[in-house]
């Protein structure tokens, strides 16, 4: 009788095994890695949709400025010394508004971001403080009349007198608001031919910092009003439904696969994400580089694997923009595209390592680098007589990744912009100036995962690290009752593999008295 139930328990305990050994193997990686796609992908049930869609809290956007201390020493040939004012601390709030879904199981979204100035943030800076700065839209003006028409830039100078409210120097006193999103009045409606033909040519151009008035009377700078409240896109983005290690992937902007404003299909790639949203970390097979797509600059950018670090208890992923990315041409030939091939007969237009040349993205003579000619060549730090001091910890790029869910824990992206000081001998502003380039702003945008969301992802990961132990639970419990079974069968049949008075250890101080079951 006792045999035969022995046998059975036996048999019941040999499938409990197998059955577990596949389970923990196989079948809960599977089911946890389904579970986790599930949440992540974008399709409008899953746990992610409505936070990819409109983000529950806002980006941080800090602008940093330059404000030029020591103007008259700079119109007489010396040395800039700058003065870092901010950070000016706007939250910037991104809705997306889905368009439809496409083929290879993309949607097709616009992006929205909208920024207000965060005063609490900002501390004793407000948005109307007013700073010298580097007029970036008068040197815009010349660069580009000097590169197209050398001979009447003299001229064309003189007639933007008014259009800069009689400015006798090529700096700009700004209130903050103003020259982020308010805008600078450039008045045009003087009668004047030379006027004419600068303001003809922003009308031709449309530089997206310059906004034409409603009046058509003149245009309004500012460097980031076109970003604010305006639909971007549409993107297409791959939403993970089929193969989650494609999440996030931007396929096409603006209906364009590649971009066409470098002239060049290898550095018009759009590849990787907009940063917001990665896939999943494939623990056995780590990705090296992260892609970014950052239509602000037209171009993808990727960010390189550090180590692993540990945030908010949690082992994480971390990842830096590199050196490689706005390397010069000799240190990474791939970049070589980037470079301006009409910038002048006697240069190839590529630039020294740390800088791109924005102008075929932006169409002006913009010129991006980290903050603080951060991985930049050091020669362009020598123009600077102080305020210019390149800190890794502060002017980096990074993202800190959970690998699970592939959430940003934190992340910053850092970008400067300048714009070349050029002494023009025919210009009575620029005669005595040294030529170098010049910043007048940095930005960065990015967020640290906030505390409602980090615990709702802990505690997704503790329910993770429960199945995780249950997953080995089963199977030892399984081994167990395998074991115990096996005994029982052996000791009813009366094979005495055992000598029959002797206790069955297990493990030390573990015993499991077989005796007391006959
Ligand atoms: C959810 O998405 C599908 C496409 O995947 C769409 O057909 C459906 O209408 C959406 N449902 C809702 C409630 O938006
Ligand atoms: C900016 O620099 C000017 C000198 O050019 C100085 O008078 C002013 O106080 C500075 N502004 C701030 C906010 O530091
Ligand atoms: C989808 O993928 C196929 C094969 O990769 C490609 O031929 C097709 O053009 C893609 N469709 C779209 C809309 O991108
Ligand atoms: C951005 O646009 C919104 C809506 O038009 C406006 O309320 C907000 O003040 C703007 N932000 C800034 C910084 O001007
Ligand atoms: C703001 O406060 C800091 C110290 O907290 C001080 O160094 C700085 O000068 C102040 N700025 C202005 C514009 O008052
Ligand atoms: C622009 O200049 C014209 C002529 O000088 C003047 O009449 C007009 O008021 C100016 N517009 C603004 C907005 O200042
Ligand atoms: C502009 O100036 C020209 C001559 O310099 C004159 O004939 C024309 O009437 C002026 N136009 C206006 C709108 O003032
Ligand atoms: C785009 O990604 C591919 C690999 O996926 C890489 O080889 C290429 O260099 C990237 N292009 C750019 C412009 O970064
Ligand atoms: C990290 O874990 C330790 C111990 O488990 C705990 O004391 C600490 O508060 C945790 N820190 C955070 C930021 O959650
Ligand atoms: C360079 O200039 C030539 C004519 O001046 C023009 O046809 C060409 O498109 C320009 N190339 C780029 C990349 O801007
Ligand atoms: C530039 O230098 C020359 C010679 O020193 C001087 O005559 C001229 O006034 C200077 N111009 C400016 C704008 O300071």
């Amino acid at each position: 009788m006792l045999g035969k139930n022995a046998k059975i328990f036996f048999l019941g305990s040999v499938c409990l095994l197998i059955a577990s050994i596949i389970l923990a193997a196989w079948g809960f990686p599977k089911i946890v890695g389904l579970q986790i796609q599930k949440s992540v992908q974008i399709e409008n049930s899953s746990l992610m949709f409505e936070k990819w869609r409109k983000l529950p809290m806002p980006l941080t956007f800090n602008v940093y400025l330059f404000n030029v201390t020591n103007v008259q020493d700079i119109n007489s040939g010396m040395k800039p010394l700058l003065q870092e004012v901010g950070p000016f601390v706007y939250k910037e709030y991104r809705e997306r508004t889905i368009l439809g879904y496409g083929e290879n199981d993309t949607v097709r979204y616009t992006l929205k971001k909208t920024f207000v100035f965060d005063k609490e943030a900002s501390g004793n800076l407000t948005d109307d403080v007013e700073l010298t700065v580097i007029n970036y839209p008068y040197m815009a003006a010349i660069l580009t009349a000097n590169s197209i028409m050398p001979s009447i830039v003299g001229l064309l100078n003189s007639a933007m007198g008014p259009f800069f409210s009689s400015e006798q120097d090529p700096f700009l006193k700004v209130r903050v608001n103003q020259l982020l999103f308010d805008g600078v009045y450039l008045n045009c409606s003087r009668n004047s031919s030379a006027l004419a033909l600068i303001c003809g040519k922003l009308k031709a151009d449309k530089p997206p910092t310059m906004r034409l008035a409603e009046d058509r009377s003149g245009f309004y700078f500012s460097m980031f009003a076109h970003m604010n409240n305006t639909d971007i896109g549409p993107f297409e983005m791959n939403r993970g439904v089929e193969d989650v290690r494609q999440l996030g992937h931007i396929t096409s902007f603006q209906d364009m696969t590649v971009m066409n404003q470098w002239g060049d299909p290898y550095c018009g790639m759009i590849n990787g994400s907009d940063a917001t949203i990665f896939p999943p970390i494939d623990e056995k097979n780590v990705p090296n580089r992260l892609y970014i797509y950052e239509p602000e600059i037209c171009r993808s950018i990727f960010a390189s694997l550090v180590d692993q670090r540990v945030m908010f208890n949690m082992t994480t992923y971390y990842y830096e923009v590199d050196k490689m990315a706005l390397a010069s041409k000799s240190a990474n030939p791939d970049n070589k595209c980037f470079c301006d091939k009409n910038w002048s007969s006697n240069h190839d237009g590529c630039l020294m390592m740390g800088l791109i040349n924005l102008k075929p993205c932006k169409n002006a003579p913009v010129i991006g680098s980290f903050p603080h000619f951060h991985l930049a060549s050091e020669e362009l730090l020598n123009y600077f007589a102080g305020g210019i001091k390149p800190d890794p910890e502060k002017h980096n790029s990074f993202v800190y990744l959970e690998p699970t869910t592939g959430v940003v824990l934190k992340g910053f992206q850092r970008l400067q912009f300048n714009i070349e000081l050029r002494q023009i001998p025919m210009i009575p502003q620029l005669e005595n100036v040294t030529s170098g380039l010049f910043p007048l702003m940095w930005v960065e945008e990015g967020a640290t995962i906030p505390d409602d969301l980090l615990e709702e992802l802990q505690d997704s990961r503790r329910l993770l690290d429960y199945v995780e132990t249950a997953r080995w639970m089963l199977l030892v419990i399984a081994t167990f009752s395998c074991i115990i079974a096996a005994v029982c069968v052996v000791r009813s049949t009366g094979a005495h593999v055992w000598p029959r008075r002797s206790d069955f250890h297990l493990r030390p101080g573990n015993t499991i008295v077989v005796n007391k079951s006959r």
